[in-house]
Order: structure tokens, then C-alpha cells, then sequence
């Protein structure tokens, strides 16, 4: 089994094993606007477990857990969209990444609300369930929709200069609590960006691969300490990457 198909399946069973406490499990604050679930662990140690056994050789770094980069490294977050799915709202998903020497390789996002799964591989594409994925091709930005994510990370005033900026270009913005899945809309052809002044690499590795696998951009994330410490991040669609980029401030590589 290659990677892809195995990072597949581990999402999906992970997912699935999410949902069966969807709103019900129990809670904790890790910090301020910051949700903690039962689940949140278990499932991290559910993909843990089954990762060592089949590659035991490669580094894993998780959100609830930790760990260390290497050439071979898996990024997980066991629940992306927390705090909506300790309160029942379906949006959140379980996001799996795999680098190696720094690269996003293989991508696969479960989205157990909908029981769909999204994968990806380097060079090779993006899928929602077997269907390929693409980028919006809307060049317009009075009629773009850009996701601002939003975290305690990054202060009040700088989140409202980036909302002004957006708004007054004439977008729509919206923020609905999962960085995986507003990069996994990005890459359906959802939203034309995503964008959060602060990110972590589990939130996001296999988000990028997907959008930059649909077609679109995203800027070089794991540059500098990106992987360990979280960077800003963007991916946007074809056509309106350099104007976003722009007005969004943070540059696109690929
Ligand atoms: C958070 C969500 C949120 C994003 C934050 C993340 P969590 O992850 O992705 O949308 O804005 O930066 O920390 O806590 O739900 O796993
Ligand atoms: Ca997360
Ligand atoms: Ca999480």
C-alpha cells in the first residue's frame, strides 16, 4: 500500500472513530477560546499507533502530543475544528500530512460530517473520493470569498487590519473554525483563499498540498521554523493569487 492510499484510510478510520462522540465528548480549556476533548487524544493515538506499526522509521509530530521533525515526517491533528465539534457543529475533520525533507508529499483530510475524504500526492493531484479537484477560476475579487482564520495567536487589532483590507477589496470574508478545511475549500473550488496570520503545521501541511495540488498557490510555510513553531499561511486559487498575496500580506512561492 503507498502512502497515499494508507494516509487515506487512516483518516477515515480516524474520522469515523471521531464521530462516534461528536458533540458528546467531554471537555477542557487548553488556554483562552481553546477546546480540548477526550477525543482529541484518542484519536491521536489511534493514527500514532497505526503509523509506527507500518513506518516505524518515520518522525510523527502531533498536535496533542508533540514530537520532532525529520526527513520523513507525519503531521497530524487528530480533530481540526475543535471547539465546533465539542459543540456539535459538523464542520471539522481529522488532517493527516506527510513531508519529506521538508516537502508536503501526501495529504489526506477526512471529513467525517460528510464522510468524505480528501487526498493528495505530489505531482500527482488532488481527489475528493476518487473525484479530481480544482481551483476556482473566479478573477474577480468583488466576487471572491476569502477565509480569515482567526486564533488567540495573533492579536485583535491586527485580525481586524486584515479584515478591513479583505472587505474593502470588495471580498466576502467568512471564518467557520478549521484551518485543514478552509484550505480543503480552497483546493474544491469553495473559496477563492484561505488565510490566518498564524498557523501550525498541523493544521495546515495537508491543506497545502491539496490546494497547491488543485492547481492553486500557497505561500512557502515550512520556510524558517515553520514546521516547529507555525508561520503565517495563504493558498489561494489561480487567478487572483498575485492581487490576494498583495492584499493579504504574506508572499506565494509556488
Ligand atoms: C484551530 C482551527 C482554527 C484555526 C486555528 C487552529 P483546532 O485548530 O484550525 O480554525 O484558526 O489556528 O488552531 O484547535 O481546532 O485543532
Ligand atoms: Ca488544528
Ligand atoms: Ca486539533
Amino acid at each position: 500500500m503507498s502512502r497515499l492510499e494508507f494516509s487515506g484510510k487512516l483518516a477515515r478510520d480516524a474520522g469515523r472513530l471521531a464521530h462516534t462522540a461528536f458533540g458528546q465528548s467531554a471537555t477542557s480549556m487548553k488556554g483562552r477560546h481553546d477546546v480540548l476533548t477526550a477525543m482529541d487524544g484518542e484519536v491521536e493515538r489511534f493514527i500514532r499507533k497505526a503509523i509506527t506499526a507500518s513506518y516505524p522509521d518515520d518522525a510523527i509530530i502531533g498536535e496533542e502530543e508533540g514530537g520532532r521533525g525529520a526527513d520523513r515526517v507525519w503531521l497530524i491533528d487528530p480533530i481540526d475544528g475543535t471547539a465546533n465539534y465539542a459543540r456539535g457543529i459538523p464542520h471539522y475533520c481529522v488532517s493527516i500530512g506527510y513531508l519529506e525533507h521538508g516537502v508536503p508529499t501526501v495529504a489526506a483530510v477526512h471529513d467525517p460530517s460528510h464522510d468524505w475524504l480528501y487526498s493528495a500526492a505530489r505531482g500527482e493531484g488532488a481527489w475528493r473520493d476518487g473525484q479530481r479537484l480544482s481551483v476556482s477560476p473566479c478573477d474577480d475579487l468583488g466576487a471572491a470569498t476569502v477565509e480569515c482564520g482567526w486564533s488567540t495567536r495573533r492579536s485583535t487589532a491586527d485580525y481586524l487590519a486584515l479584515l478591513t483590507r479583505v472587505m474593502n477589496a470588495g471580498c466576502a470574508i467568512r471564518r467557520v473554525g478549521s484551518g485543514a478545511l478552509g484550505l480543503v475549500d480552497v483546493a474544491a473550488g469553495r473559496s477563492e483563499a484561505y488565510c490566518e496570520l498564524h498557523i501550525n503545521a498541523w493544521d495546515c501541511a495537508a491543506g497545502i498540498l491539496l490546494v497547491r495540488e488543485a492547481g492553486g498557490y500557497t505561500n512557502d510555510f515550512f520556510a524558517g521554523k515553520g514546521l516547529t513553531e507555525g508561520n503565517p499561511v495563504i493558498g489561494t486559487n489561480r487567478a487572483l493569487c498575485a492581487k490576494l498575496a498583495d492584499l493579504i500580506g504574506i508572499p506565494i512561492e509556488n
